[in-house]
């Protein structure tokens, strides 16, 4: 069976972009449930970023906006931050929060991490939470080359995902062969070496204390 493939201690995901695309359109209305288990990464994420007032963000993936709304925060007012996503449903949902939270210093486009609609060197920050652990392995180097490409010399990564301590096997890849839909198409990975693959310097690895391990990756281009 093709989910038995392992590469690097992470196994394959032989999941389509439509039907990700898919899944994530019927997800935007109940999304909101996964929070809890991922907050504590996603906000370590967002400090190791050290986002400043003056800096232009582009957040991938922003699904029903949780780490977004704490980007807008800590952006001055006057500054555009940038976002996109697969699903235009996950967008609409932030789109409308940002608006409800009084926030409209943002533009929310759809489109796909593997072709960033944004020229060379645009940003100081790309910050990117559980969506590489949806992606398949080939596909890391193109993504990864993406978020290098539109960054600024210096630039800042951080990547947040499902992940596990080392390389080893652990129960819940078990469970994501059987059924890949039940984590929301998530599976541990490693993303370190890809990132140092792709160019980035200074790389570092986080993994918060939790029941679902998350690993926080980040580099400077
Ligand atoms: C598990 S959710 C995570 C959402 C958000 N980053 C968070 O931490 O709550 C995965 C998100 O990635 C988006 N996504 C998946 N593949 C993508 C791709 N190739 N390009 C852009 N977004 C993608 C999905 O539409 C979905 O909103």
């Amino acid at each position: 069976m093709q989910y038995q493939h392992i590469q690097n201690g992470i196994i394959e995901a032989p999941v389509e972009i439509d039907k990700i695309r898919d899944v994530y359109n019927k997800m935007s209305r109940i999304y909101f449930l996964a929070t809890p288990l991922e907050k504590k990464a996603r906000m370590r994420g967002i400090e190791l970023a050290r986002i400043q007032p003056d800096d232009k963000v582009l957040e991938v993936a922003v699904g029903i906006g949780h780490s977004f709304f704490e980007i807008l925060k800590r952006v001055g007012g006057e500054n555009t931050v940038y976002g996109l996503d697969l699903s235009p449903a996950m967008l609409e949902k932030t789109r409308k929060l940002a608006t409800k939270k009084g926030y409209f210093n943002f533009e929310l486009r759809e489109g796909d991490a593997r072709h960033l609609p944004f020229p060379d060197e645009t940003f100081d920050v790309v910050y990117n939470s559980y969506m590489l652990d949806l992606i398949p392995i080939e596909e890391f180097s193109v993504i990864l080359n993406e978020f290098h490409r539109v960054l600024k010399k210096d630039g800042r990564l951080i990547l947040v995902n499902l992940s596990k301590k080392d390389n080893s096997p652990v129960f819940m890849e078990k469970v994501y062969k059987m059924a890949p839909y039940l984590l929301g198409g998530c599976r541990p990975v490693l993303m370190a070496s890809f990132v140092k693959q792709a160019g980035f310097r200074n790389v570092i690895r986080e993994i918060p204390k939790s029941i679902f391990p998350s690993e926080i990756v980040a580099g400077l281009k």
